[in-house]
């Protein structure tokens, strides 16, 4: 049987503008030879997989998202994508690394792709940058280090707004289930894991919960 993903795949790119596009193909070449050099991961970029990429974008046009938080840039390939999204929108993207050299990347890379006005990634710990943010946010993608999600989830949901979504990519090849099991406890999140590539959390922030009084039961 073909692979059903192949040809969503070859066509990840097809509707990206220039000079985004030829970056992107030469940060995902460079991610893929490191990859094929076995290089260990904390000397690898640790891109997102294109198809995830192009859902990131994809969700952040749905919701017309115009605050955008990103937490593990590396250098940027996940935020290029999230940045495309956002400049529709009229919106932005602030993005985290915490190796200033990666950052350093991270920004030369989206002047490269033409998105230094609508993205920046800062240095340092991302708690540290949701701690200067007042939000609302609409949108914030995890990709930092994995036993490290729920402190960030914890440090980003107060800045997120009622149907705004948190997306964490790695959720199937790694194993998230702390983060899981803390997200299905909570009744202020609705989430559900996505098996795109490597595996999404896709985790919607729920309005205050209002208790039905008799006056708004449905009658029949
Ligand atoms: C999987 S990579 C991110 C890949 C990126 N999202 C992309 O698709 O291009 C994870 C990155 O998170 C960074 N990181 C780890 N802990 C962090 C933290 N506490 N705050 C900010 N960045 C962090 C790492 O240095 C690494 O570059």
């Amino acid at each position: 049987m073909s692979d059903p993903t192949a040809a969503a795949d070859a066509t990840a790119f097809h509707r990206l503008p220039s000079p985004a596009a030829d970056v992107l193909e030469r940060l995902y070449a460079e991610d893929a030879r490191q990859r094929a050099a076995g290089l260990p991961p904390d000397q690898r970029t640790r891109n997102v997989d294109p198809n995830t990429g192009r859902f990131l974008g994809t969700i952040a046009r749905s919701i017309g998202a115009r605050a955008i938080v990103e937490i593990g840039s590396s250098n940027a390939v996940s935020t290029i994508w999230l940045a495309l999204a956002a400049r529709d929108s009229g919106g932005s993207v602030v993005g985290t690394e915490l190796l200033p050299e990666r950052a350093a990347e991270a920004n030369a890379n989206l002047a490269a792709a033409g998105l230094a006005e609508v993205a920046r990634v800062v240095p340092g710990d991302a708690r540290a940058t949701l701690s200067t943010l007042s939000g609302p946010l609409d949108l914030v993608f995890l990709d930092a280090e994995k036993d490290d999600y729920i402190g960030h989830f914890e440090a980003a949901l107060p800045l997120l707004r009622h149907g705004g979504l948190v997306l964490a990519d790695n959720v199937v090849s790694h194993d998230l289930s702390a983060y899981q099991a803390m997200l299905h406890a909570r009744d202020d999140v609705e989430t559900i894991t996505l098996p795109i590539d490597r595996g999404i959390e896709y985790t919607l922030k729920l309005a205050p919960y209002y208790a039905p009084t008799t006056e708004r039961t449905a009658q029949p």
